[in-house]
């Protein structure tokens, strides 16, 4: 039998892009930014689930300001193509953000549908402001306007795993982030 680590079945083959070093030295740089950027208000993080999960929990604790956290998260029905997809946003009913300062918290910037539907359904709600900050960015890729203000790497077209980035739902729990090798 294979042994059970991390880079065990399911059988995928992908190189590592980013390296955990790497990673924190910027997640820390761009807690310190927002910090700065935000200095004497309360921040709410509205993490979009689950890709933001690593990249929050480490964001955060570099952030040292009164800030809360709650989460998100979007589905996609599929009609046909990708393209044709429409994203239903799913939040709790309590979660309020009239008035708040809203960073949404973003594993990664694709498309852009799933950004801009969650920025449609926030601002619905009269924020003070709101703003992205998102690990990885693959700019090329993008259908919809969506300029985060945060970005912590910029990527070209390559599908992306790790550091809470899926492939089918594995994965998350790299420590790094790895590029799928071109089959
Ligand atoms: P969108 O195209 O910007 O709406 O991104 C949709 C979602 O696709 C993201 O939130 C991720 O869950 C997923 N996604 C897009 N690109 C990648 C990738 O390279 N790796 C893992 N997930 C991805
Ligand atoms: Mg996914």
């Amino acid at each position: 039998m294979r042994s059970s680590g991390i880079n065990a079945e399911p059988r995928l083959k992908f190189e590592r892009l980013l390296d955990a070093e790497k990673i924190e030295r910027r997640v820390t740089e761009l807690g310190l930014q927002i910090a700065r950027d935000y200095k004497g208000k309360a921040p709410l993080l509205l993490g979009v689930l689950k890709g933001c999960i690593v990249f929050m929990a480490d964001l955060m604790r570099h952030i040292d300001l009164p800030l809360e956290v709650e989460f998100i998260s979007a589905e996609s029905y599929r009609h046909g193509s990708k393209q044709d997809a429409e994203i239903t946003v799913n939040r709790n009913s309590q979660l309020s953000l009239k008035g708040r300062d809203v960073l949404i918290v973003e594993g990664i910037v694709d498309s852009g549908r799933t950004a801009s539907a969650i920025l449609e359904n926030v601002r619905a709600e009269e924020p003070a402001s709101v703003e992205v900050v998102t690990l990885i960015d693959k700019p090329a890729s993008r259908r919809m306007e969506v300029r985060p203000r945060y970005i912590g790497f910029k990527i070209g077209n390559d599908f992306v795993i790790g550091y809470g980035l899926d492939n089918t739902q594995k994965f998350r729990n790299l420590p790094y982030i790895g590029r799928i090798a071109d089959q």
